[in-house]
């Protein structure tokens, strides 16, 4: 949305020094949930107000997403998660080079190269905005062996079999679960794709973890834990990123082994 008045009361400058698009927050004093963040950046000349979650629109502008989250926000999720899962593949005595992974919500490729970076060998990305998948082959080419636009909730037959000829051993799935993004629906049916003793990695907001929780996260986790359908190796709480005012949002890291496919009756 294009929005002249973007400079005036209602946003803050930030610092430009970490990217080269001019972009600004709104001003702290607006209480906003991470679903209703927003920022305006400088494209062509107008002002442009962008919501953090209309990625479709954030990934057709070349670096800023990785500028406003990464470079402004501070987001460590992709590090974060190449990180807990290496030091569990090291303990394991697992070599990164044998993990075939599917990386659930892959947006422009910032996981998949972490994922890279640790050594894995095969990866797919899949994404349910072409935007996505194009951002990734403009912005990292060479990350994936190959990048499906699906929605996971309804995959059509002919991809379920492409996807189940990868024979993925490892399922990734960062900053993508939870608000109107991943549902669980969508989690399980991208977790069923990956063989029994698999690695299972992923993050989630602390709340979407917390008895309050109204996405349906707390009871599946839970669920996959007590039926030992996922065997937790790992979790840590840790600052995902800062918000809007400069305050952290907090995060939960999870690697563990698949054990069993997750049956229907488990979803909310
Ligand atoms: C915050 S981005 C995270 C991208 C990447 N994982 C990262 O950490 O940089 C969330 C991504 O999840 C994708 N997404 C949302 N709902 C989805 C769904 N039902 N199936 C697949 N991807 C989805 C969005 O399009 C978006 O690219």
């Amino acid at each position: 949305m294009a929005n002249q008045e973007s400079r005036g009361r209602n946003f803050v400058e930030t610092s430009t020094r970490k990217g080269t698009l001019d972009i600004r927050l709104p001003q702290p004093s607006d209480r906003l949930d991470q679903d209703a963040e927003h920022c305006s950046v400088l494209v062509d000349g107008e002002w442009r107000d962008i919501r953090f979650h209309d990625y479709d629109e954030i990934y057709r502008i070349p670096g800023l997403y990785e500028q406003l989250f990464h470079g402004i926000l501070d987001c460590r999720s992709p590090d974060v998660i190449g990180k807990v899962l290496k030091e569990e593949l090291q303990q394991d005595g697992f070599e990164a080079e044998s993990l075939r992974v599917l990386d659930l919500g892959a947006g422009n490729g910032l996981v998949g190269e972490q994922l890279r970076n640790i050594g894995v060998s095969t990866l797919v990305g899949v994404d349910i905005i072409p935007e996505a998948q194009q951002a990734a082959l403009r912005d990292r080419p060479n990350v994936y062996d190959a990048y499906y636009v699906v929605d996971m909730t309804n995959l059509p037959a002919s991809i379920q079999t492409e996807l189940e000829g990868f024979k993925f051993n490892t399922m990734c799935c960062v900053a993508a679960l939870g608000y109107a993004d991943i549902p669980p629906s969508a989690f399980r049916a991208a977790f069923n794709l990956v063989s029994n003793g698999g690695w299972i990695a992923f993050n989630i907001k602390d709340r979407f973890l917390s008895p309050d929780d109204t996405s349906g996260f707390a009871t599946l986790v839970r669920k996959l834990r007590e039926e030992n359908v996922l065997e937790l190796l790992t979790s840590e709480r840790y600052e995902h990123r800062r918000n809007v005012n400069g305050e952290p949002l907090h995060y939960v890291a999870l690697v563990g082994t698949k054990h069993a496919d997750i049956p229907e009756e488990f979803l909310p």
